[in-house]
Protein backbone atom coordinates (compact mmCIF):
# COMPACT_ATOMS: atom_id res chain seq x y z
CA UNK A 1 0.00 0.00 0.00
CA UNK A 2 1.64 3.44 -0.81
CA UNK A 3 -0.71 6.12 0.60
CA UNK A 4 -2.03 5.09 4.32
CA UNK A 5 -6.23 4.60 3.69
CA UNK A 6 -7.79 7.56 5.80
CA UNK A 7 -9.59 6.08 9.24
CA UNK A 8 -12.69 6.14 9.98
CA UNK A 9 -14.77 6.63 6.76
CA UNK A 10 -18.45 6.54 6.08
CA UNK A 11 -19.65 2.77 5.63
CA UNK A 12 -21.28 2.42 1.90
CA UNK A 13 -23.72 0.00 3.28
CA UNK A 14 -24.55 0.27 6.44
CA UNK A 15 -23.80 -3.17 7.94
CA UNK A 16 -20.56 -3.84 5.93
CA UNK A 17 -16.77 -2.07 6.48
CA UNK A 18 -16.27 0.96 4.10
CA UNK A 19 -15.21 -0.41 0.88
CA UNK A 20 -12.33 1.97 1.09
CA UNK A 21 -11.27 -0.51 3.84
CA UNK A 22 -10.50 -3.55 1.42
CA UNK A 23 -7.16 -2.67 1.15
CA UNK A 24 -6.82 -2.38 5.06
CA UNK A 25 -8.24 -6.31 4.35
CA UNK A 26 -5.54 -7.24 1.87
CA UNK A 27 -3.00 -5.77 4.16
CA UNK A 28 -3.43 -8.30 6.92
CA UNK A 29 -2.68 -8.58 10.03
CA UNK A 30 -1.48 -4.84 10.66
CA UNK A 31 -1.10 -1.68 8.28
CA UNK A 32 -0.98 2.39 8.43
CA UNK A 33 -4.28 4.46 8.30
CA UNK A 34 -4.08 8.50 8.83
CA UNK A 35 -6.29 10.22 10.86
CA UNK A 36 -7.87 14.04 10.47
CA UNK A 37 -5.09 15.67 11.89
CA UNK A 38 -2.64 14.09 9.45
CA UNK A 39 -1.20 11.72 11.50
CA UNK A 40 -0.16 8.21 10.11
CA UNK A 41 -1.09 5.39 12.78
CA UNK A 42 -0.93 1.68 12.50
CA UNK A 43 -4.10 0.20 12.29
CA UNK A 44 -4.44 -3.87 13.66
CA UNK A 45 -6.95 -6.25 10.85
CA UNK A 46 -6.02 -9.37 11.57
CA UNK A 47 -7.76 -11.51 14.86
CA UNK A 48 -5.08 -13.12 16.21
CA UNK A 49 -2.73 -9.91 15.87
CA UNK A 50 -5.99 -7.87 17.84
CA UNK A 51 -6.18 -10.23 20.50
CA UNK A 52 -2.55 -10.21 21.19
CA UNK A 53 -1.94 -6.40 21.23
CA UNK A 54 -5.33 -6.04 23.33
CA UNK A 55 -3.61 -8.08 25.68
CA UNK A 56 -0.14 -6.49 25.67
CA UNK A 57 0.19 -3.94 28.67
CA UNK A 58 2.72 -1.94 26.72
CA UNK A 59 -0.18 -0.50 24.41
CA UNK A 60 -1.67 2.37 26.84
CA UNK A 61 -5.51 3.81 27.06
CA UNK A 62 -4.13 7.01 28.80
CA UNK A 63 -5.41 9.51 26.09
CA UNK A 64 -3.57 12.76 27.67
CA UNK A 65 -0.21 11.09 25.88
CA UNK A 66 0.59 13.65 22.99
CA UNK A 67 1.05 10.83 20.52
CA UNK A 68 -2.61 9.00 21.51
CA UNK A 69 -4.57 8.77 18.03
CA UNK A 70 -7.32 10.68 17.64
CA UNK A 71 -9.87 9.87 15.04
CA UNK A 72 -12.12 12.94 14.92
CA UNK A 73 -12.35 16.48 16.10
CA UNK A 74 -14.88 15.80 18.51
CA UNK A 75 -12.80 13.38 20.29
CA UNK A 76 -9.68 15.21 20.61
CA UNK A 77 -12.01 17.17 22.65
CA UNK A 78 -11.79 15.03 25.38
CA UNK A 79 -7.55 14.38 25.13
CA UNK A 80 -7.57 16.29 28.58
CA UNK A 81 -10.71 15.10 30.34
CA UNK A 82 -10.44 12.77 32.89
CA UNK A 83 -12.90 9.27 31.53
CA UNK A 84 -12.89 6.74 34.25
CA UNK A 85 -12.10 2.96 33.12
CA UNK A 86 -11.81 3.47 29.15
CA UNK A 87 -9.11 6.23 30.03
CA UNK A 88 -6.82 4.53 32.80
CA UNK A 89 -4.22 1.98 32.42
CA UNK A 90 -3.84 -1.12 35.22
CA UNK A 91 -3.36 -0.63 38.42
CA UNK A 92 -5.48 2.12 38.44
CA UNK A 93 -7.96 0.61 35.56
CA UNK A 94 -8.53 -2.37 37.80
CA UNK A 95 -9.27 -0.80 41.17
CA UNK A 96 -11.93 0.60 39.05
CA UNK A 97 -13.06 -1.99 36.86
CA UNK A 98 -13.27 -4.17 40.70
CA UNK A 99 -15.89 -2.18 42.10
CA UNK A 100 -18.30 -2.73 39.08
CA UNK A 101 -17.81 -6.12 38.44
CA UNK A 102 -20.04 -7.48 41.06
CA UNK A 103 -23.43 -5.29 39.46
CA UNK A 104 -22.33 -6.91 35.76
CA UNK A 105 -22.10 -10.80 36.46
CA UNK A 106 -24.06 -13.01 34.25
CA UNK A 107 -26.13 -13.95 37.35
CA UNK A 108 -26.99 -10.00 37.94
CA UNK A 109 -27.67 -9.48 34.28
CA UNK A 110 -29.81 -12.27 34.35
CA UNK A 111 -32.07 -10.94 37.24
CA UNK A 112 -32.51 -7.47 35.42
CA UNK A 113 -34.37 -10.19 32.59
CA UNK A 114 -38.02 -9.75 33.56
CA UNK A 115 -37.50 -5.52 33.96
CA UNK A 116 -36.18 -5.30 30.49
CA UNK A 117 -38.77 -7.61 28.84
CA UNK A 118 -41.49 -5.37 31.08
CA UNK A 119 -39.46 -2.12 29.45
CA UNK A 120 -39.56 -3.64 25.98
CA UNK A 121 -43.52 -4.56 26.16
CA UNK A 122 -44.17 -1.30 27.39
CA UNK A 123 -42.59 0.56 24.76
CA UNK A 124 -43.70 -1.97 21.79
CA UNK A 125 -47.59 -1.13 23.17
CA UNK A 126 -46.85 2.66 22.80
CA UNK A 127 -45.36 1.91 19.15
CA UNK A 128 -48.55 -0.36 18.61
CA UNK A 129 -50.83 2.63 19.94
CA UNK A 130 -49.29 5.58 17.87
CA UNK A 131 -48.09 3.21 14.62
CA UNK A 132 -47.55 2.82 11.91
CA UNK A 133 -45.89 4.15 10.49
CA UNK A 134 -43.12 5.42 13.24
CA UNK A 135 -39.53 5.89 13.59
CA UNK A 136 -38.25 3.19 15.43
CA UNK A 137 -34.98 5.00 17.03
CA UNK A 138 -36.66 7.51 19.10
CA UNK A 139 -39.69 5.25 19.69
CA UNK A 140 -37.43 2.08 20.82
CA UNK A 141 -34.06 1.81 19.97
CA UNK A 142 -32.63 4.48 22.02
CA UNK A 143 -35.25 4.51 25.21
CA UNK A 144 -34.89 0.69 25.87
CA UNK A 145 -30.82 1.04 26.81
CA UNK A 146 -31.42 4.26 28.32
CA UNK A 147 -34.63 3.17 30.32
CA UNK A 148 -32.27 0.14 31.36
CA UNK A 149 -29.56 2.11 32.41
CA UNK A 150 -31.36 4.40 34.62
CA UNK A 151 -32.85 1.60 36.45
CA UNK A 152 -29.21 -0.04 36.98
CA UNK A 153 -27.90 3.07 38.03
CA UNK A 154 -30.67 4.36 39.99
CA UNK A 155 -31.30 7.40 38.11
CA UNK A 156 -34.84 9.14 38.04
CA UNK A 157 -36.11 8.30 34.16
CA UNK A 158 -38.10 11.29 34.44
CA UNK A 159 -34.44 12.75 33.75
CA UNK A 160 -34.07 10.82 30.52
CA UNK A 161 -35.01 13.35 27.43
CA UNK A 162 -31.88 15.56 29.08
CA UNK A 163 -29.23 12.74 29.40
CA UNK A 164 -30.14 11.20 26.27
CA UNK A 165 -29.86 14.64 24.63
CA UNK A 166 -26.36 15.41 26.32
CA UNK A 167 -25.51 11.69 25.37
CA UNK A 168 -25.94 11.96 21.53
CA UNK A 169 -24.17 15.38 21.39
CA UNK A 170 -21.32 13.43 23.50
CA UNK A 171 -20.93 11.30 20.73
CA UNK A 172 -21.87 12.80 17.52
CA UNK A 173 -22.74 16.67 18.26
CA UNK A 174 -22.65 18.30 15.12
CA UNK A 175 -19.71 20.65 16.69
CA UNK A 176 -16.79 19.94 18.18
CA UNK A 177 -17.61 22.28 20.82
CA UNK A 178 -20.86 20.08 21.45
CA UNK A 179 -18.26 17.54 22.95
CA UNK A 180 -16.81 19.54 25.56
CA UNK A 181 -20.61 21.50 26.88
CA UNK A 182 -22.48 17.90 26.42
CA UNK A 183 -19.68 16.39 28.82
CA UNK A 184 -19.49 19.00 31.37
CA UNK A 185 -23.42 19.86 31.27
CA UNK A 186 -23.40 15.62 32.53
CA UNK A 187 -20.83 15.65 34.98
CA UNK A 188 -22.89 18.98 36.88
CA UNK A 189 -26.08 16.52 36.50
CA UNK A 190 -24.16 13.79 38.32
CA UNK A 191 -22.79 16.16 40.97
CA UNK A 192 -25.92 17.15 41.63
CA UNK A 193 -27.90 13.55 41.57
CA UNK A 194 -24.75 12.32 43.74
CA UNK A 195 -24.86 15.19 46.67
CA UNK A 196 -29.13 14.65 46.65
CA UNK A 197 -28.55 10.91 47.02
CA UNK A 198 -25.92 10.78 49.54
CA UNK A 199 -28.78 12.60 51.54
CA UNK A 200 -31.58 10.82 49.85
CA UNK A 201 -30.03 7.29 49.30
CA UNK A 202 -31.92 5.46 46.59
CA UNK A 203 -31.25 1.45 45.47
CA UNK A 204 -29.35 2.18 42.27
CA UNK A 205 -25.55 0.77 41.31
CA UNK A 206 -24.41 4.81 42.12
CA UNK A 207 -26.40 4.29 46.11
CA UNK A 208 -24.04 1.65 46.49
CA UNK A 209 -20.76 2.97 44.80
CA UNK A 210 -21.79 6.56 47.00
CA UNK A 211 -22.36 4.10 50.14
CA UNK A 212 -19.78 1.60 50.14
CA UNK A 213 -17.17 3.54 48.12
CA UNK A 214 -17.24 7.62 48.84
CA UNK A 215 -18.58 7.27 52.01
CA UNK A 216 -15.57 4.82 52.71
CA UNK A 217 -13.06 7.10 50.70
CA UNK A 218 -11.79 4.57 48.34
CA UNK A 219 -13.14 6.75 45.36
CA UNK A 220 -13.56 10.56 45.49
CA UNK A 221 -16.75 12.67 44.20
CA UNK A 222 -15.04 13.73 40.99
CA UNK A 223 -13.97 9.95 40.06
CA UNK A 224 -17.21 8.65 40.92
CA UNK A 225 -19.20 11.61 38.61
CA UNK A 226 -16.87 10.53 35.88
CA UNK A 227 -17.50 6.86 36.81
CA UNK A 228 -21.24 7.74 36.52
CA UNK A 229 -20.94 9.41 32.93
CA UNK A 230 -19.13 6.37 31.25
CA UNK A 231 -21.58 3.47 32.54
CA UNK A 232 -24.45 6.59 30.94
CA UNK A 233 -22.84 6.80 27.96
CA UNK A 234 -20.94 3.62 26.98
CA UNK A 235 -24.82 1.54 27.78
CA UNK A 236 -27.03 3.72 25.67
CA UNK A 237 -26.16 4.80 22.29
CA UNK A 238 -24.14 1.46 21.56
CA UNK A 239 -26.71 -0.91 22.22
CA UNK A 240 -29.36 1.70 20.73
CA UNK A 241 -27.37 1.12 17.60
CA UNK A 242 -27.38 -2.55 17.70
CA UNK A 243 -30.83 -3.01 18.28
CA UNK A 244 -31.99 -0.16 15.36
CA UNK A 245 -28.88 -1.24 12.86
CA UNK A 246 -29.74 -4.98 13.90
CA UNK A 247 -33.67 -4.34 12.74
CA UNK A 248 -32.59 -2.91 9.71
CA UNK A 249 -30.01 -5.58 8.88
CA UNK A 250 -32.57 -8.20 9.91
CA UNK A 251 -35.71 -6.73 7.79
CA UNK A 252 -32.51 -7.08 4.64
CA UNK A 253 -31.90 -10.31 5.52
CA UNK A 254 -35.44 -12.20 5.06
CA UNK A 255 -33.82 -15.73 4.90
CA UNK A 256 -31.97 -15.44 8.16
CA UNK A 257 -34.93 -13.32 9.86
CA UNK A 258 -37.28 -16.09 8.49
CA UNK A 259 -34.84 -18.45 10.01
CA UNK A 260 -35.02 -16.71 13.35
CA UNK A 261 -38.74 -16.26 13.61
CA UNK A 262 -39.23 -20.19 13.01
CA UNK A 263 -36.25 -21.06 15.90
CA UNK A 264 -36.53 -17.96 18.05
CA UNK A 265 -34.01 -20.46 19.93
CA UNK A 266 -31.51 -18.96 17.69
CA UNK A 267 -31.46 -15.58 18.85
CA UNK A 268 -28.43 -15.42 21.57
CA UNK A 269 -26.55 -17.46 18.36
CA UNK A 270 -27.80 -14.19 16.04
CA UNK A 271 -26.89 -11.53 18.51
CA UNK A 272 -23.49 -13.05 18.46
CA UNK A 273 -23.51 -12.83 14.80
CA UNK A 274 -24.98 -9.39 14.81
CA UNK A 275 -22.53 -7.96 16.76
CA UNK A 276 -19.57 -9.39 14.98
CA UNK A 277 -20.98 -8.54 11.60
CA UNK A 278 -21.97 -4.97 12.54
CA UNK A 279 -18.82 -4.29 14.76
CA UNK A 280 -20.40 -1.23 15.43
CA UNK A 281 -17.80 0.31 18.12
CA UNK A 282 -15.29 0.43 15.16
CA UNK A 283 -11.78 2.27 16.29
CA UNK A 284 -10.23 1.00 19.73
CA UNK A 285 -7.83 3.27 20.67
CA UNK A 286 -4.31 3.06 22.33
CA UNK A 287 -0.77 4.22 22.35
CA UNK A 288 2.73 2.10 22.24
CA UNK A 289 4.88 2.61 25.50
CA UNK A 290 7.47 0.73 24.51
CA UNK A 291 8.77 -0.70 21.29
CA UNK A 292 6.97 -4.11 20.54
CA UNK A 293 7.45 -6.39 17.85
CA UNK A 294 4.33 -8.41 16.38
CA UNK A 295 3.32 -9.70 13.19
CA UNK A 296 6.89 -9.43 11.46
CA UNK A 297 6.68 -5.21 12.17
CA UNK A 298 8.07 -2.99 15.06
CA UNK A 299 5.53 -0.52 16.80
CA UNK A 300 7.44 2.03 18.19
CA UNK A 301 7.29 3.39 21.51
CA UNK A 302 4.68 6.60 21.25
CA UNK A 303 3.52 5.36 18.18
CA UNK A 304 -0.67 5.25 17.89
CA UNK A 305 -2.69 2.05 17.25
CA UNK A 306 -6.20 1.59 15.83
CA UNK A 307 -8.16 -1.61 16.22
CA UNK A 308 -10.65 -2.12 13.11
CA UNK A 309 -13.32 -4.20 14.82
CA UNK A 310 -14.70 -4.03 11.53
CA UNK A 311 -12.19 -5.58 9.88
CA UNK A 312 -10.99 -8.10 12.56
CA UNK A 313 -14.51 -9.58 12.88
CA UNK A 314 -14.06 -10.33 9.12
CA UNK A 315 -11.25 -12.09 8.87
CA UNK A 316 -11.42 -14.96 6.49
CA UNK A 317 -8.90 -16.94 8.96
CA UNK A 318 -11.16 -17.01 11.90
CA UNK A 319 -14.87 -16.78 10.42
CA UNK A 320 -14.70 -18.15 6.71
CA UNK A 321 -17.22 -16.07 4.68
CA UNK A 322 -17.33 -13.55 6.79
CA UNK A 323 -19.12 -11.10 5.05
CA UNK A 324 -21.93 -13.57 5.25
CA UNK A 325 -24.34 -13.38 7.93
CA UNK A 326 -24.99 -16.85 9.40
CA UNK A 327 -26.54 -17.49 12.86
CA UNK A 328 -24.83 -21.67 12.60
CA UNK A 329 -21.04 -20.34 13.00
CA UNK A 330 -19.30 -19.85 16.01
CA UNK A 331 -19.31 -15.97 16.26
CA UNK A 332 -18.50 -15.44 20.10
CA UNK A 333 -14.80 -15.15 19.70
CA UNK A 334 -15.47 -11.64 17.90
CA UNK A 335 -13.93 -8.40 19.15
CA UNK A 336 -17.28 -6.49 19.20
CA UNK A 337 -17.14 -5.92 23.11
CA UNK A 338 -13.62 -5.83 22.56
CA UNK A 339 -10.89 -8.25 24.30
CA UNK A 340 -8.36 -7.79 27.51
CA UNK A 341 -8.66 -5.63 30.36
CA UNK A 342 -10.91 -3.29 28.89
CA UNK A 343 -13.16 -5.80 27.86
CA UNK A 344 -16.75 -4.31 27.78
CA UNK A 345 -18.54 -4.39 31.55
CA UNK A 346 -21.20 -4.09 29.90
CA UNK A 347 -21.56 -6.89 27.75
CA UNK A 348 -23.74 -9.53 29.56
CA UNK A 349 -26.47 -6.35 30.04
CA UNK A 350 -26.39 -5.81 26.49
CA UNK A 351 -26.33 -9.06 25.20
CA UNK A 352 -29.99 -9.41 27.24
CA UNK A 353 -31.06 -6.08 25.97
CA UNK A 354 -30.68 -7.17 22.11
CA UNK A 355 -32.25 -10.83 22.37
CA UNK A 356 -35.45 -9.23 24.08
CA UNK A 357 -35.48 -6.17 22.40
CA UNK A 358 -35.51 -7.78 18.90
CA UNK A 359 -37.43 -11.19 19.52
CA UNK A 360 -40.01 -9.04 20.91
CA UNK A 361 -40.39 -6.39 18.20
CA UNK A 362 -40.17 -9.18 15.61
CA UNK A 363 -42.81 -10.81 17.83
CA UNK A 364 -45.58 -8.14 17.63
CA UNK A 365 -44.93 -6.40 14.34
CA UNK A 366 -44.92 -9.50 12.26
CA UNK A 367 -45.44 -7.38 9.15
CA UNK A 368 -42.46 -5.17 9.72
CA UNK A 369 -40.87 -3.53 7.33
CA UNK A 370 -39.24 -0.01 6.17
CA UNK A 371 -41.04 2.73 5.33
CA UNK A 372 -38.75 4.12 3.55
CA UNK A 373 -36.58 2.92 0.61
CA UNK A 374 -33.21 2.21 2.27
CA UNK A 375 -31.46 4.74 0.60
CA UNK A 376 -33.57 7.12 2.25
CA UNK A 377 -32.38 6.09 5.55
CA UNK A 378 -29.66 8.59 7.45
CA UNK A 379 -26.96 6.71 8.82
CA UNK A 380 -24.41 8.51 10.98
CA UNK A 381 -21.50 9.52 9.58
CA UNK A 382 -17.42 7.22 9.43
CA UNK A 383 -16.45 7.81 13.29
CA UNK A 384 -15.87 5.36 16.16
CA UNK A 385 -19.77 4.42 16.67
CA UNK A 386 -21.82 3.54 14.05
CA UNK A 387 -25.48 3.15 13.85
CA UNK A 388 -28.42 4.86 12.47
CA UNK A 389 -30.00 8.65 13.03
CA UNK A 390 -33.25 7.12 12.24
CA UNK A 391 -35.35 4.18 11.50
CA UNK A 392 -38.70 4.68 9.70
CA UNK A 393 -40.84 1.70 9.70
CA UNK A 394 -44.57 0.51 9.17
CA UNK A 395 -46.11 -2.85 9.78
C1 LIG B 1 -23.96 -3.67 22.06
C2 LIG B 1 -23.61 -2.72 22.84
C3 LIG B 1 -22.19 -2.44 23.24
C4 LIG B 1 -21.05 -2.49 22.50
C5 LIG B 1 -20.91 -2.87 21.03
C6 LIG B 1 -19.96 -2.14 23.38
C7 LIG B 1 -18.63 -2.11 23.00
C8 LIG B 1 -17.57 -1.88 23.86
C9 LIG B 1 -16.17 -1.98 23.50
C10 LIG B 1 -15.64 -2.32 22.11
C11 LIG B 1 -15.43 -1.69 24.59
C12 LIG B 1 -13.90 -1.72 24.70
C13 LIG B 1 -13.29 -0.39 24.31
C14 LIG B 1 -11.78 -0.42 24.27
O1 LIG B 1 -11.15 -1.46 24.47
O2 LIG B 1 -11.19 0.65 24.01
C15 LIG B 1 -16.37 -1.40 25.67
C16 LIG B 1 -16.02 -1.04 26.94
C17 LIG B 1 -16.93 -0.68 27.92
N1 LIG B 1 -18.31 -0.81 27.86
FE1 LIG B 1 -19.37 -1.45 26.30
N2 LIG B 1 -20.46 -1.87 24.63
C18 LIG B 1 -21.82 -2.06 24.59
C19 LIG B 1 -22.71 -1.94 25.64
C20 LIG B 1 -22.36 -1.57 26.91
C21 LIG B 1 -23.28 -1.50 28.02
C22 LIG B 1 -24.77 -1.86 28.01
C23 LIG B 1 -22.57 -1.03 29.09
C24 LIG B 1 -23.13 -0.85 30.47
C25 LIG B 1 -23.17 0.05 31.21
C26 LIG B 1 -21.20 -0.82 28.66
C27 LIG B 1 -20.16 -0.36 29.42
C28 LIG B 1 -18.83 -0.37 29.06
C29 LIG B 1 -17.75 0.07 29.92
C30 LIG B 1 -17.90 0.63 31.32
C31 LIG B 1 -16.56 -0.12 29.21
C32 LIG B 1 -15.13 0.18 29.67
C33 LIG B 1 -14.55 -1.06 30.33
C34 LIG B 1 -13.13 -0.89 30.80
O3 LIG B 1 -12.43 0.00 30.32
O4 LIG B 1 -12.73 -1.67 31.66
N3 LIG B 1 -21.11 -1.17 27.33
N4 LIG B 1 -17.67 -1.55 25.20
Amino acid sequence: MTEPVAFPQDRTCPYHPPTAYDALREAHPLSRVSLFDGRNVWVVTGHGTARELLTDPRLSSDRTRPAFPMPTERFAQSRNRRVALLGLDDPAHHTQRRMLVPSFTLKRTAALRPRIQETVDRLLDAVERQGPPTELVSAFALPVPSMVICALLGVPYADHDFFEEQSRRLLRGPAAADTQDARDQLEAYFGALIDRKGKDPGDGLLDELIHEQLREGKVDREELISLATILLVAGHETTANMISLGTFTLLHHPEQLAELRAEPTLMPAAVEELLRFLSIADGLLRVATEDIEVAGATIRADEGVVFSTSVINRDAGTFPEPDALDWHRSARHHVAFGFGIHQCLGQNLARAEMEIALLSLFDRLPGLRLAVPADEIPFKAGDTIQGMLELPVTW
